[in-house]
């Protein structure tokens, strides 16, 4: 092969890497998503039942799992179907979830958050505060 060739083929992979990243979503915003994840299942509750899409793959394209919604174009997620959440319960243990805020923080370009029917009693910030929600 020659150098031109081979350097013509780096250019091609190194575009393809580039469509992909633009293409799938942003490695905060899958991280942040499956920490909401392990917060439902922390809680006693079914969550690979809940979100079986929602995987572990670093390959894995959050844009297309349920209840997720990106920017076609930016490949941020825009919103967040996260309603009616305690589906599947695995204990006996229930009570009113107090979500960590910072769960929220990666969705920079958020513009719709559904946490409807999730009994949340609350929100807390890193320090451990608490924000009631009346
Ligand atoms: C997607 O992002 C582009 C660029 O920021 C913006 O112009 C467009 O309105 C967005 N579309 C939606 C559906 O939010
Ligand atoms: C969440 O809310 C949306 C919009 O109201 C609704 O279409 C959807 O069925 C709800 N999801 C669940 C799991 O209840």
């Amino acid at each position: 092969m020659s150098p031109k060739f081979m350097m013509l083929i780096l250019l091609a992979m190194i575009l393809a890497l580039q469509f992909q990243v633009l293409k799938s979503c942003v490695e905060e915003e899958r991280v942040g998503l499956l920490q909401f994840k392990e917060f439902v299942e922390s809680e006693g509750y079914d969550a690979d039942h809940l979100f079986p899409s929602w995987s572990g793959d670093p390959l894995s394209d959050c844009c297309s799992w349920e209840r997720v919604t990106c920017n076609s174009s930016t490949g941020r997620v825009i919103q967040l179907s996260l309603n009616n959440t305690r589906k599947y319960r695995r204990c006996s243990y229930d009570s009113n979830w107090y979500v960590n805020l910072a769960l929220f923080q990666p969705f920079v370009h958020l513009t719709t958050l559904d946490l409807s029917f999730n009994a949340i009693g609350g929100w807390i910030e890193n320090q451990g505060t608490y924000l009631i929600l009346t």
